[in-house]
């Protein structure tokens, strides 16, 4: 970090870089070049936008988990960037999110695909900054024991979780309770389909899914915000994060995402986090800490915000957050089995091959479906996250497509 004239550049690996995330985590860098250089960036396809992060902020390395990807991007560099390394597939991965260059590493896989380099990256005694909320549901306990063992440092990136983080007091790790908190609430805005008739979600199409009122990001989180399976993931994230049981984690809907997030203490008192929907505020946050540094995010116009609303969430709209408060309560590898048939229907529904209720269904079958281990190792994790992915694809193979909307 620059430190008063002796300025060190801290270096960054960018999981998924081409993302949502990735590319705001880019926006924020590009404003710090006295603090941050880029060790390596990734992605999994997306040769063109890799290749032009690659011209434009020279990192040492680039990956693509698709190895034709790699090649291609190899050719495009050769022009552009001649000194960036091309790496493929997940070993490249795993390689640049542990390699002594990279101080902090940005997690921002979506999904399953990027639990093992965020894995790799605790295991190495990173600062890592966790946006793939997957990887910790999946493997919570594990995930922990790494970041403990090796004197990893773990800051949030959810802006939920980032709030809560904020919120705390610095020594909360000695434990939340003793540290006078009675609970902590998750706002959710309820995305896109809050307000829409029952009747009405058989019919949504991925398109209505993606559009979420008041944030842009990927396609995946995007549907899982309107089933609110994202705040089901979130929840049993919060607990990994911040030890605390189910009981103790309240979902608030609040629409305008501008509170984003609470903690209540036992004094009555509740702290709240707010700004306006922009990503680069928590991406910052957590880039420079425990010092504040420039995101680039406008200031939230209190007088503009006008009214802000929060209520329960219906459990009947949205079954998938009471399909993640179970898996959370049969613990083991449940977890890892809900996300897992999760991601198999989100991307059923995006290929308009099930529809927009039968995500719930799909994962609420798996989970009866499969049968729960002990989070004892990372191939016990992945053989069940193997097992949910099989039954759900047999389950919406079986239960029959619907028309493509
Ligand atoms: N977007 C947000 O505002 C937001 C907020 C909070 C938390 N998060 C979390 O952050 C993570 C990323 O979300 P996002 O919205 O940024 O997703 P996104 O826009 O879809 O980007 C995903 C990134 O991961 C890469 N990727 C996808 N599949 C991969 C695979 N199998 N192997 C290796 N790389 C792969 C993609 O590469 P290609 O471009 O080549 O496909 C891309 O770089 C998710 O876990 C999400 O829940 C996101």
């Amino acid at each position: 970090m620059s430190a008063q004239g002796t300025a060190t550049l801290s270096g960054i690996t960018i999981l998924g870089s081409t993302g949502s995330i990735g590319a705001s985590t880019l926006d924020v860098i590009a404003r710090h070049p006295d603090r941050f250089t880029v060790t390596a960036l990734t992605a999994r396809s997306s040769v063109d936008v890799l290749a032009e992060q690659c011209r434009q902020f020279h990192p040492q390395y680039a990956v693509m988990t698709d190895p034709d990807a790699a090649t291609r991007l190899q050719q495009l560099l050769k022009t552009v960037a001649p000194d960036v390394q091309v790496l493929a597939g997940t070993d490249g991965l795993i390689e640049v999110a542990g390699m002594p260059e990279a101080d902090l590493v940005m997690a921002a896989i979506v999904g399953a695909a990027g639990l093992l380099p965020a894995l790799e990256a605790a295991r190495k005694g990173k600062r890592v900054l966790l946006a793939n909320k997957e990887a910790l549901v999946m493997s919570g306990a594990l995930f922990m024991q790494a970041v403990r063992d090796n004197d990893a440092v773990l800051l949030p990136i959810d802006s939920e979780h980032n709030a809560i983080f904020q919120c705390l007091p610095d020594d909360y790790k000695a434990g939340v309770t003793p540290r006078g908190v009675r609970q902590i609430l998750l706002t959710a805005s309820g995305g896109p389909f809050r307000t829409l008739a029952l009747d009405k979600l058989e019919n949504v199409t991925p398109e209505q899914a993606c559009d979420h009122p008041n944030w842009k990001m990927g396609r995946k989180i995007s549907v899982d915000s309107a089933t609110m399976m994202n705040k089901g993931l979130e929840l049993i994230e919060a607990g990994w994060l911040f030890d605390l049981p189910i009981g103790k984690i309240k979902v608030v809907l609040h629409p305008q995402s501008l509170v984003h997030s609470l903690v209540e203490y036992n004094d009555g008192s509740m702290l709240a986090q707010m700004g306006n929907p922009d990503m680069r505020v928590p991406i910052s946050h957590a880039l420079g800490w425990p010092d504040r540094i420039e995101s680039g995010a406008e200031g939230l116009d209190l007088m503009a915000a006008g009214k802000l609303q929060f209520e329960a969430p219906d459990h009947e709209r949205y079954p998938c957050l009471g399909l993640a408060m179970h898996a959370w309560q049969l613990g083991g590898t449940a977890p890892a089995i809900l996300n897992a048939a999760n991601e198999v229907a989100v991307e059923s529904f995006l290929g308009r091959e099930i529809s927009f209720p039968s995500i719930a269904r799909t994962i609420e079958h798996t989970l009866a479906q499969c049968a729960v281990h002990e989070m004892d190792s990372l191939e016990t994790i992945l053989d069940d996250d193997a097992m949910a992915r099989t039954a759900a694809t047999e389950f919406i193979h079986s239960s029959g497509k619907v028309a493509a909307r």
